[in-house]
């Protein structure tokens, strides 16, 4: 890496000290911001390490609704986000006030509204229970038996769960750009090409392409069933970022990238607005900084609560 790479780093580390911060990435960030991190996971680690960190600054290098998971659940804590513009096409796929509007429109159906965390605070703060991809399976077997269930924004991950619990449940329309790319023509090519891989996928995935893994789980859980499988190599059908952080922690395996319909890889243009350079300046100016309006925080926070204390 070029001496100013090497600057940068040791001038974010320096700041990070300063400000008393802790640097928590998501695994699809790219490599430098992974590598500097105080921790890197999925939206569930990163929740549990929001809600037990002490340090006073958090600089979050994930996505909008993940900082502002972290703000809710810590509200005295400045919470900071390196671009305040990467945002979430699945988040974006729920307004609040669509949702708002559906539960009024069918209040006779007295839903209980399971959210996906990849959504925005006002859709928590309209939510029964918040879940991951990590914890879906345990949060949704929780949920009241007596009451129906709706679970938004991604219809691909619900209709993963609704197969894993055998709950019915009414799904929103929302989608990953992301994740919808990869095409089950994609992946029985590279399957074709590698016999010996196993394919690992999102269930964020089209079903076509979730039906063709070996495997299908958060990008936390790869980590651990690339560990324990005694396969070599492994066909990750996810955002790329993924790939730094498992060649990094099983370096004796051979990780490939899932193909879409049209590249090699694929990869979550909000995730990839995060850099160094921003990141060692949200850590000067403490800006963009995460804020909420306190009742709206409130709200929100409820329904994280439950989650964290329903997945222990
Ligand atoms: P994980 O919860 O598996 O980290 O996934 C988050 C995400 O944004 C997937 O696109
Ligand atoms: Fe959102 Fe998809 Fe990017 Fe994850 S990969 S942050 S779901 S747009």
């Amino acid at each position: 890496m070029p001496a100013a790479g090497l600057d940068l780093i040791a001038d974010i580390r320096a700041l990070k000290k300063e400000r008393n911060a802790v640097i928590l990435a998501h695994n699809y960030q790219i490599k430098e911001i992974q590598e500097v991190a105080d921790f890197v996971g999925d939206s569930l680690g990163l929740s549990y390490k929001a809600a037990a960190t002490d340090a006073q600054v958090i600089a979050f290098c994930g996505v909008h609704f993940m900082a502002e998971t972290a703000k809710i659940i810590n509200p005295s804590k400045t919470v900071i986000l390196p671009d305040l513009e990467a945002g979430c096409s699945l988040a974006d796929s729920c307004p609040g006030p669509e949702l708002e509007a559906y539960l009024k429109a069918h209040a006779d159906k007295n839903y209980y509204v399971i959210a996906y965390i990849n959504c925005s605070a006002a859709v928590k703060a309209l939510s029964d229970v918040i879940c991951t991809s990590g914890n879906a399976v345990k949060i949704v077997n929780a949920s009241p038996k007596d009451r129906n269930l709706l679970f938004v924004p991604d219809e691909n991950l619900g209709t993963w769960v609704m197969e894993q619990t055998g709950r019915p449940m009414e799904l929103w329309k929302g989608h990953c750009h992301v994740h919808v790319e990869f095409t089950a023509r994609s992946i029985e090519k590279m399957r074709e090409q590698h016999p010996g891989a196993l394919v690992v996928a999102h269930p964020e995935c089209r079903p076509a392409v979730r039906l063709l893994a070996d495997e299908v789980c958060s990008t936390e859980k790869m980590i651990a069933y690339c560990r324990e499988h005694p396969a070599s190599t492994f066909i990750i059908v996810t955002e790329e970022g993924m790939l730094h952080r498992l060649r990094r922690e099983l370096p004796g395996k051979t990780f490939l990238p899932g193909p879409t319909g049209e590249c090699a890889c694929a990869e979550c243009r909000f995730m990839k607005l995060n850099t160094l350079e921003k990141l060692q300046r949200c850590l000067q100016t403490l800006q963009p900084e995460i804020l909420l309006p306190e009742p709206l925080r409130i709200r929100a926070e409820l329904p994280i609560r439950r989650m964290l204390e329903w997945s222990k």
